[in-house]
């Protein structure tokens, strides 16, 4: 579905990842983990085409791109909500902005907004709320796309345990009866451990896939699975071998 080969950026002289390649098969869940500064979010700045990469090429269903553009919803890290619209303006944005039918689009955003939890707040604005609940209106907003690939940059790193599983239990229904493509970004081990079906582990600058996973564990998986666990503290361990990108 999706193929980037030999991408390349560089900042300031610095090389944040050379020659990457990934790809990814429709209906697939994917996570990337991987220590903060390395250069996830730069690689999905670089897919979606908010930012351009020094090299790269990108084929989407067998068609060369020079982005994702339209064919993927993506959830900044950064929320990115305008404050000067309600959080219901903010998850009808892209509604407005591709002109489409709004009475659908309003009741799309309506069942969003009591899913993720965020009924009764339809007409407060960002900075009025939690940052957890600007994080779950980011969350509305790009589902409100209906795109079959979705990227996501730590999309539930706001939230509280509770929330936080009952919407890790929502990305696995996106996956599973909506057939979805997920491409993720997350620090958390446990989550990607319990909705990927492969996840690639990453080392510092320059960026590369240090090692992939293929979990094969049927979802939704229970952290019991002595396998699982395994794997957990093998990544743990992986990573605390890794120096920090601050540290150079
Ligand atoms: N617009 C920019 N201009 C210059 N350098 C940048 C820019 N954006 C990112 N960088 C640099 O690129 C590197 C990778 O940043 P990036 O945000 O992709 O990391 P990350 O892996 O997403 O980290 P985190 O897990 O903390 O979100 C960092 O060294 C950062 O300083
Ligand atoms: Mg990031």
């Amino acid at each position: 579905m999706l193929q980037l080969s030999g991408a390349t950026k560089i900042y300031n002289g610095q090389t944040v990842f050379s020659n990457l390649d990934l790809s990814v098969s429709p209906g697939q869940f994917k996570v990337l983990v991987g220590p903060s500064g390395c250069g996830k979010s730069t690689l999905f700045d670089g897919l979606t085409g908010v930012m351009a990469l020094d090299r790269g090429e990108i084929s989407w269903k067998g068609h060369a791109l020079a982005h994702l553009g339209r064919h993927a919803a993506y959830m900044q890290q950064k929320d990115l909500l305008l404050p000067w619209f309600s959080l219901m303006d903010n998850a009808l944005l892209p509604a407005r902005t591709g002109k489409m039918d709004m009475t659908r689009m309003k009741s799309r955003a309506n069942k969003l907004f009591i899913r993720l939890g965020l009924k009764g707040y339809e007409s407060h604005h960002p900075h009025e709320v939690s940052g957890g609940m600007r994080q779950r209106c980011a969350l509305v907003r790009t589902l409100m796309f209906n795109r079959d690939l979705i990227l996501l940059d730590e999309p539930l790193s706001a939230l509280d345990a509770i929330t936080r599983r009952r919407l890790q239990s929502l990305l696995l229904l996106l996956q599973t009866e909506f057939n979805k493509t997920i491409l993720m970004i997350t620090h958390d081990i446990e989550e990607a451990l319990l909705l990927a079906d492969e996840v690639y582990l990453l080392s510092p600058q320059p960026m590369a896939i240090k090692e992939r996973f293929v979990l094969n564990q049927p979802k939704p998986r229970h952290f019991n699975d002595p396998d699982l666990l395994k794997i957990k503290e093998y990544m743990l361990a992986q990573l605390e071998g890794e120096p920090t990108c601050e540290a150079g």
